[in-house]
């Protein structure tokens, strides 16, 4: 893969870490290291890539905290997320009473706000390296800075203009993995938080995706999942603009390259291109993530989504009729500042209309230095919570009734891994259906046809179905 000049200086870094670690190494044994991940895709693929350097730096992987050295990769995207990080700095400060010779690393969105990096300053002086979400790619330079300094090392950077490509990573899964195609938003929908936290929207050049692709395919993947906070405005940046469904239509010319999702899809962009390239492609999924938020059009534009109940309901219109058995999933907000009761009857008017198959719902959640948290009118605790508790009967209940349409028929699954019970194992239909079903350790990574005997709701039991292998 083409390595960019800055990531040929971090592999130079991390040899520099590695030699370090080996001196500092009493026992030669290299430290063992565990990673937390909280928030979203893109969390997870940079933990991927923090995680593979750690693993080349000659670190051990390690599945609990009681590592030498604890990563948190953090999402501030809602308070709930804080506070759990908050709780977990916490208990380490005793772990590191103990041992004073355990590192702690603390990155990603919540870092970007200065009052969090204040807290940490001055309530969290034992961590030992702070850094944000646009210099994760120097990882290796700053874990020697870390390393070979007696304080804690924080450091910041308010934006980038820079897309470092040839990053290494670590996938979890042999056969699936999320590509990044663009990085920040600006789309400044006044509850959230991104776009201040991830900074200006940025696309990766395609020759870039399509060579980090192929080189994947040829590594074994057979799934991607394309990621970006507004993936349908993929390219409109560049130097030679190019659209998302353009993008996707060169990506499906990837021999080898079996299953394409995307994530997310901001409903203002989603093109009549876009819906065409769906409705023809062999390889993208019939699984489409269309966040809703509300379904009151006067939430909508306090939102500033820019787009309302009624185009939405007509993008779901013209890609069902593009895609007829397609997936829907959506994410809702109840208790945005002035929603009224008629303005969440709204929102469940559309649930009832859109058929998802499931929405993510969530609380509203005041961010501060978003427009809507000094928006008047916050809705009280009481009324979000009886709202919120009255959508989650509605979304469950029309979730059942609409994931259970291919009860009886079989569906190609790409196995991921045993489940809890063993014997059973767990996968996705290209719909993103999980299916339990009995098999062997030998099908993971691979595509198998499985009888859907029956919905339990948000998952299927099924059965392999006798003979041919997809
Ligand atoms: N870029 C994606 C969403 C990223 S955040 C999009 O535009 O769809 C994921 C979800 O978190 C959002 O869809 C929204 O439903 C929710 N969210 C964002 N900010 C929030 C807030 N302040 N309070 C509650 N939920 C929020
Ligand atoms: Fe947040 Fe809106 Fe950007 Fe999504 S599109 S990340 S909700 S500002
Ligand atoms: Fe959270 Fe940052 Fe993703 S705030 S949702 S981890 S972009």
């Amino acid at each position: 893969m083409n390595q960019d000049k800055e990531t040929l200086l971090q592999l130079e870094y991390m040899e520099k870490c590695r030699d370090l670690l080996m001196e500092k190494s009493i026992t030669g044994s290299m430290p063992t290291f565990h990673i937390f991940t909280s928030g979203c895709q893109m969390n997870v693929l940079q933990s991927d890539s923090v995680t593979a350097w750690m693993e080349k730096m000659g670190c051990i992987r390690h599945d609990s905290e009681d590592a030498d050295i604890i990563i948190y990769n953090t999402c501030t995207v809602r308070e709930n997320a804080n506070q759990k990080i908050y709780g977990h700095l916490g208990l380490m400060k005793n772990l590191k009473k103990k041992n004073p010779n355990m590192r702690i690393v603390i990155f990603g969105c919540m870092m970007q706000e200065p009052h969090v990096v204040e807290k940490i300053r001055k309530e969290y002086p034992f961590v030992d390296l702070v850094f944000g979400t646009h210099n994760i790619y120097k990882f290796p330079e700053l874990f020697y800075r870390m390393e070979t300094s007696g304080g804690q090392i924080i450091d910041i950077w308010k934006d980038t203009d820079e897309i470092v490509e040839g990053l290494p990573s670590s996938r979890k899964y042999f056969f699936k993995t999320g590509v990044n195609v663009m990085f920040g938003c600006n789309n400044f929908c006044s509850y959230c938080i991104v776009p201040y936290v991830r900074g200006r929207e940025k696309s990766r050049e395609p020759e870039a995706i399509l060579e980090e692709i192929r080189g994947l395919v040829s590594d074994g993947v057979v799934e991607i999942m394309l990621l970006g906070q507004n993936v349908n405005s993929y390219g409109k940046t560049l130097a030679h603009p190019i659209t998302f469904a353009q993008l996707l239509e060169r990506i499906e010319e990837i021999e080898g390259l079996k299953r394409i999702r995307f994530m997310t899809s901001h409903p203002k962009d989603l093109s009549d291109e876009l819906i065409e390239v769906m409705g023809k492609s062999k390889k993208i999924c019939h699984h489409l993530h269309l966040p809703l938020q509300s379904g009151s059009s006067r939430i909508l534009k306090e939102m500033n989504r820019r787009y309302d109940k009624e185009k939405y309901l007509e993008l779901v219109r013209k890609i069902r009729a593009a895609v007829p058995d397609i997936s829907l999933t959506t994410d809702i907000i109840v208790g945005f500042p002035g929603e009224t009761e008629e303005d969440f009857q709204e929102t469940l008017d559309v649930v009832r209309k859109a058929d998802y198959d499931t929405a993510f719902t969530f609380i509203y959640s005041k961010r501060t230095g978003t427009p809507a948290a000094s928006m008047p009118d916050q809705v009280p605790e009481d009324v979000v919570k009886d709202r919120f508790d009255r959508l989650l009967a509605l979304v469950q209940e029309k979730g059942r009734e609409i994931s259970s349409r291919f009860t009886g028929t079989v569906k190609e699954v790409l196995v991921e891994e045993e489940s809890k019970e063993p014997g059973i194992f767990t996968g996705r239909t290209e719909h993103n259906l999980l299916v339990h079903f009995p098999a062997d350790k030998e099908m993971i990574g691979r595509f198998v046809p499985v009888y859907l005997k029956e919905c339990k709701g948000f998952y299927y039991f099924g059965e392999m179905a006798k003979g041919q292998e997809a």
